[in-house]
């Protein structure tokens, strides 16, 4: 089977290589001409592990192309998938629908082989119903349908995730269109991958109600861990004692500085905004998106009273901060609306000096964060410094020699926002240990 995936960015290309690698024959369409050029030199455009090599196999079998040239690329594609961005338009965080909509235009101007038009990208509800609109309006003989697939890859995880999906949504409201999706995914079928068929506008929003669930437990483990540290608890334990309960589940109850990336924080307003069209308030989510987005700079204060107090004096100007980890989470080199922004702006505007490293984002961290040092190396970053924050919990950062830090260190003040370390045996190697919700 032949499918055209418009739009190589971070899905397009995960999803499409998978495709390719379950036996399809796939073409990732992009704009961008560089984009397209690295990716015929094997350059990928994203850091997420396995893909380069995923790609590489794929392309040498001849199932995996690339092309800038959308109109030749969909002809005799059974299924077309529209995979570009989705970022929160400015001014008022709807979702920007307008790169979509464009790829609608084009396909429907240059169909001529029977396809359906499957939005990946995370798109609010009833986006489908206008793409459907656009295409139709062009007056196109050709049979057509427009389908809701959404995706639930994590990155860093994307391949495994794809391959092993908890389930496969597809949004369809027509049989033909099932049938092709179907067909689409027979290998994970074959598997016994859960497929859910719904209507379109439900399969829309599953993908939000998926994202806005998913930050909503994350941060009321967060609001338990500041309760913890005040009552006296660890929330680690109150993580494990309530996940067990199946209903309530243990994943996703790991506290930490707040949620970030390019798609809880985005996903959560863009829902806001579909409540607000149809009068239906989401009061919940709301108060999440809130209270996560305080939590980030409060974060900032939490190094400031570190600081405060391992040195008595009130005044942290001149002291000197090592951030551990800038990217949103391990594994990726994305640092869209990463907690290590608020942070680092918060210790800035206090005066303090800001050293970082990150072994995957400092490339684009450094565009993002001018006022902050970037570092060689983990203990290039600590030389110096009066507290160090990890912020990203990378393996790297797993199991620093705490002998070396404590000498290159100024103080041996550690400040722990994803719990990674022992409290108990932190405190034994000299360090004065701050962590989350650990009272
Ligand atoms: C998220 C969802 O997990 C995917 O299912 C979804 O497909 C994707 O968004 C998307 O909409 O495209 P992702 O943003 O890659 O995936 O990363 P997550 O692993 O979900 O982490 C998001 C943020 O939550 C990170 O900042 C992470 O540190 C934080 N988090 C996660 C916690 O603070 N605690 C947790 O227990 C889990």
């Amino acid at each position: 089977m032949k499918i055209a995936m418009v739009g190589s960015g971070y899905v397009g290309l995960v999803s499409g290589a998978c495709f390719a690698d379950f036996g399809h024959d796939v073409v990732c369409i992009d704009k961008d001409a560089t984009k397209i050029e690295r990716l015929h030199a094997g350059v990928m455009p994203i850091y997420e592990p396995g893909l380069a090599e995923l790609v590489g196999t794929n392309v040498k079998s001849g199932r995996l192309t690339f092309s800038t040239d959308l109109a030749s690329s969909i002809e005799g594609a059974a299924a077309i998938f529209i995979a570009v961005g989705t970022p929160s338009r400015r001014g008022d965080g709807h979702a920007d629908l307008s790169f979509v909509y464009a790829v609608a235009e084009e396909v429907a101007a240059n169909l001529k082989t029977p396809a359906v038009i499957v939005t990946k990208s995370t798109v609010p509800v009833g986006t489908g119903d206008e793409v459907e609109r656009i295409i139709r309006e062009s007056g196109t003989k050709v049979q057509f349908g427009v389908v809701s697939n959404p995706e639930f890859l994590r990155e860093g995880a994307a391949i495994g995730d794809f391959k092993r999906p908890d389930r496969i949504v597809i949004g369809a409201d027509s049989e033909w269109a099932q049938g092709v999706m179907r067909e689409v995914y027979r290998p994970l079928f074959l598997n016994k991958a859960p497929i859910l068929f719904t209507s379109r506008r439900s399969s829309e929003l599953i993908k939000y109600a998926a994202n806005a669930f998913l930050a909503t437990k994350i941060t009321f483990i967060n609001e338990i861990a500041d309760l913890c540290e005040k009552a006296g608890g660890d929330v680690q334990d109150v993580a494990r004692g309530i996940g067990l309960d199946n209903r309530i589940g243990g994943k996703f109850l790991h506290a930490g500085p707040g949620y970030g990336g390019s798609c809880f924080p985005k996903d959560t307003l863009a829902l806001l905004k579909t409540a607000e069209d149809f009068a239906s308030p989401l009061r919940i989510v709301e108060a999440v998106a809130n209270v996560n987005e305080s939590r980030k700079r409060a974060m900032g204060r939490k190094v400031i009273d570190a600081l405060i107090g391992q040195s008595g004096d009130d005044s942290v100007r001149g002291k000197k901060v090592a951030l551990l980890g800038l990217t949103f989470k391990p594994q990726t080199d994305d640092m869209r609306d990463a907690p290590s922004l608020a942070i680092a702006q918060a210790l800035i505007d206090a005066g303090v000096e800001v050293a970082a490293y990150d072994p995957e984002g400092m490339e684009l961290a450094a565009g993002m964060m001018p006022h902050v040092t970037m570092t060689k190396g983990p203990y290039e970053a600590i030389e110096g410094a009066d507290a160090i924050v990890l912020v990203t919990e990378w393996d790297a950062f797993r199991a620093l020699d705490l002998d070396r830090v404590k000498r290159i260190a100024r103080a041996p003040v550690l400040v722990d926002l994803r719990n990674v370390y022992d409290p108990a045996e932190i405190r034994a190697a000299g360090f004065t240990y701050t962590s989350v919700g650990r009272g």
